[in-house]
């Protein structure tokens, strides 16, 4: 199953991306958690990204769709993955498309999850990260343990640097400019299934994987 996750940030992408690795046991391609690692640990493409990734802009096409065809060609994607948060620009998503048809490959489903604006803005100002074992939680939707730490290890939680508001608007617009546009396109293509994702996390579950069982 290859699989795109669409949406503006904080639609959920990270949260129903994680609950589908353990269901179908492919791994997640999250550009943003690799671009924050290699912040994390500076090296030279972290340092110039994370300019960009605090002012809520997008890293540039080159540098993302490097990482992530890479990434295609380790063994475990073999038999699948789900790319979340990318591609975010139609050169991304061409270059995908290169990318895997070079391997005799196509993408089997684009997943569009659709959340209104205010619902985001409060999904991002809640968010909260293990900085240990990644796990996302949030502060009123997927509480953590009553101590305030990661309930599976017990690390402690952060939250990230681009999650104020200011920034959280100015993702919103380049989601709008640069990243709507695939919604067309992979409509275009017979790949879209948009979904509801108001519902509540367990409820957008379910959904997912009965269109992704239907299809
Ligand atoms: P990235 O990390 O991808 O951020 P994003 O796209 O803005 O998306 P988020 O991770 O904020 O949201 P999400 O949809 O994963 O939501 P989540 O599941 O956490 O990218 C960060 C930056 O990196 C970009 O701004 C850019 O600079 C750069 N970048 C990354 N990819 C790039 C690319 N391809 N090209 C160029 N630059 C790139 O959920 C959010 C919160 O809501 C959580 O607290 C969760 O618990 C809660 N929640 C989830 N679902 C529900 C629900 N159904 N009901 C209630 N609460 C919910
Ligand atoms: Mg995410
Ligand atoms: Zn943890």
């Amino acid at each position: 199953m290859k699989l795109v996750l669409l949406g503006p940030p904080g639609a959920g992408k990270g949260t129903q991306a994680a609950m589908l690795v353990e269901k179908f046991g492919i791994p997640q391609i999250s550009t943003g958690d690799m671009l924050r690692a290699a912040v994390r640990d500076q090296t030279p493409m972290g340092i110039k990204a994370k300019e960009y990734m605090d002012a809520g802009e997008l890293v540039p096409d080159g540098v993302v769709v490097g990482i992530v065809c890479e990434r295609l060609q380790q063994d475990d994607c073999r038999d699948g993955f789900i790319l979340d948060g990318f591609p975010r620009t139609v050169q991304q998503a061409d270059a995908l498309r290169q990318t895997l048809s070079d391997k005799g490959t196509l993408l089997d489903s684009v997943i569009s999850l659709e959340v209104n604006t205010e619902s985001l803005v409060e999904r991002l100002t809640g968010r909260r990260t293990c900085g240990a074992c990644g796990k996302g939680y949030h502060l009123k939707f997927d509480p953590p343990g009553s101590d305030g730490r990661c309930s599976v290890c017990g690390g402690e939680l952060v939250h990230r640097d681009d999650d104020q508001e200011v920034t959280i608007r100015n993702r919103m617009d380049v989601y709008h400019q640069q990243t709507a546009p695939l919604e067309d396109y992979y409509r275009q293509e017979g790949l879209l299934q948009a979904i509801d994702g108001m519902d509540e996390i367990a409820t957008v579950q379910q959904k997912i994987v009965s269109v992704l069982q239907a299809g």
